[in-house]
């Protein structure tokens, strides 16, 4: 299925399954704040532990976005068969309308690398063999399968991650998660101004889902250091960016509040702020 096949969602949240910090169930009928889509991560070996926690609200039909884990789809080498088709697995038993992963590699030698992920090298070359990956894993999955741009600490680059991600993206004729906070995070690493980036040349249109969420700034001898925090209120520098930028989106289907280990007080002032904005653009009427 192409990206462009995609039904609009409106505005979702991302939270652990478990439903422990945020609880999204305060976020479902009848409760007067709802949101239209549940968006989890999920290591491949967890089927189990997704059945456990949302198998009835699968079978109630709440659109579910998943994001997978695993993959390091900064790599040309193949993947584990089994890994892709645990992953896929998941995707299909809760009939996920997308699923997206960060480019990068996420494992090294069996270890899953969390935030110590190491960013897919931004060249022309290395944008290629990235989308060679994408293609194959959107060949192998249910639903599309989109990238997002990463979080980033060091780059090793030769061209604007926004322009790596173009690259990949039209190559892979794939659709984009456009991340706001490893934006902003990946300009202060490289030493670019917030607003220095190369957006008249960004496939606006390929962007199906945008990520919000807070930032986290901290020193580091005399230099700031910026990383994307889901568990921080989301930012104002990510709701300028965005509401700059949103009427650029025409092909938007998703606007994903990332809330793990927020309070569901703070959720709903963010979920309030999606609808007051979202509703201005039309986006999701
Ligand atoms: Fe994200």
């Amino acid at each position: 299925m192409h990206f462009s096949s995609i039904p609009t969602l409106g505005v979702g949240l991302a939270a652990d399954v478990s439903g422990v910090l945020p609880n999204y169930r305060n976020f479902l009928p009848p409760n007067s704040d709802t949101i239209d889509y549940l968006s989890f991560g999920a290591h491949y070996l967890q089927l189990a532990r997704v059945k456990h926690y949302i198998d009835d609200l699968i079978s109630l039909g709440l659109p579910i976005v998943f994001h997978p884990i695993n993959f390091n789809i900064a790599l040309e080498e193949s993947e584990d068969p089994e890994v892709v088709s645990r992953t896929a697995a998941i995707a299909s038993h809760c009939n996920a309308v997308w699923t997206g992963q960060d480019v990068g590699i996420w494992t090294c030698r069996g270890q899953y690398l969390g935030s110590f992920l190491v960013p897919a090298i931004f060249d022309e070359r290395s944008a290629l063999e990235v989308a060679k990956k994408v293609r194959y894993l959107n060949e192998n999955f249910p639903c599309p399968f989109l990238i997002e741009n990463p979080p980033v600490t060091f780059s090793l680059e030769t061209m604007h991650m926004l322009d790596f991600i173009s690259v990949v993206a039209e190559n892979a004729d794939a659709g984009i998660v456009l991340d706001i906070g490893h934006l902003i995070g990946y300009q202060q690493a490289t030493g670019r101004q917030v607003n220095d980036m190369p957006l008249g040349r960004f496939p606006f249109h390929r962007v199906v889902e945008v990520h919000l969420a807070g930032l986290q700034f901290s020193r580091i001898g005399n230099d700031t250091n910026i990383i994307d925090q889901h568990a921080y209120p989301v930012h104002d520098l990510c709701w300028q960016f965005l509401e700059r930028n949103i009427d650029r989106m025409h092909n938007l289907k998703g606007l994903t509040l990332e809330q793990e280990f927020c309070e569901d007080e703070l959720v709903l002032t963010h979920l309030r702020k999606a609808r007051v904005l979202t509703r201005h653009t039309g986006l999701f009427s």
